[in-house]
C-alpha cells in the first residue's frame, strides 16, 4: 500500500479491529445477572466510536471513496454502498448509545434484543472494515495516481491523534486497559488472524 493516508487508515482498521473484538467480548457477559458486565465501559466503547471513528476515520475514507468514484473503476456500486454504510453505522451507533444509556439509568429494555442488536452492529462494522481492506483500499490503491493523493491530502485536515490508542485521553484510561488485557489473555485471535500479512 503505496498512498500515505491509506496506510495510515490501514493502521487506523488495525486498532478498530482490536477494539470490536474486544467490544464483542465484553458484551457476552452483558443481561446475565451472573457476569455482571460493565455498562459504564459499554458506554465508553460507544462513545469512542462517535468520538473518533465516525468523526475522523469516515470523512478522510470519505473524500477518498467520492474521488474513487470519478474515476473509471469496474464496479462503482461497492463504493457507494460502503459510502451508505458510514451513515448508516452513524445511526445505529446514535441508537445503541440511547438504549445503553437507558439500560444505565435503570429504565425498562428488552436486554436479549439490546444484546443482538448489538451484536449484529458488530458484525455490520467488522463487515465493513473487511470489503475496504479486501475490496476498496486496493481499488484505490490501483485506479488513484500521485497527484490524487496529493490533492486527497490537500483536501483532508491534519490527521487527528486517536484518543483512545495514542492514549492522549485520560477517560479512555480503562478502556485501554481492558483491550491491553484482553490481549494479553490471549482472547484477540480474530485480531492477529485478520492483520497477519502485516
Ligand atoms: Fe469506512
Ligand atoms: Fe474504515
Amino acid at each position: 500500500m503505496a498512498a500515505k493516508l491509506l496506510e495510515h487508515l490501514h493502521n487506523e482498521h488495525k486498532n478498530l479491529s482490536r477494539f470490536l473484538y474486544c467490544f464483542r467480548y465484553q458484551l457476552q457477559g452483558f443481561g446475565d445477572p451472573e457476569q455482571d458486565a460493565n455498562i459504564n465501559l459499554i458506554m465508553d466503547m460507544l462513545d469512542y466510536i462517535n468520538t473518533f471513528p465516525e468523526r475522523y476515520h469516515h470523512p478522510v475514507e470519505d473524500v477518498i471513496f467520492k474521488k474513487l468514484l470519478s474515476k473509471s473503476i469496474p464496479d462503482p456500486d461497492i463504493i457507494t454502498d460502503v459510502l451508505a454504510q458510514h451513515a448508516k453505522l452513524e445511526e445505529i451507533t446514535q441508537k445503541l448509545k440511547n438504549d445503553f444509556n437507558a439500560v444505565a439509568m435503570d429504565i425498562a429494555m428488552p436486554m436479549d434484543q439490546l444484546k443482538v442488536d448489538a451484536h449484529l452492529y458488530l458484525d455490520m462494522q467488522l463487515e465493513h472494515l473487511d470489503i475496504e481492506e479486501s475490496d476498496i483500499f486496493p481499488l484505490a490503491d490501483e485506479y488513484l495516481d500521485e497527484d490524487d493523493w496529493t490533492e486527497l491530502e490537500n483536501m483532508v485536515e491534519t490527521i487527528s491523534e486517536d484518543p483512545l490508542f495514542d492514549n492522549t485521553r485520560k477517560e479512555y484510561d480503562s478502556l485501554l486497559s481492558e483491550i491491553t488485557n484482553f490481549e494479553a489473555q490471549g482472547l484477540d485471535e480474530e485480531t492477529r488472524s485478520k492483520f497477519s500479512d502485516d
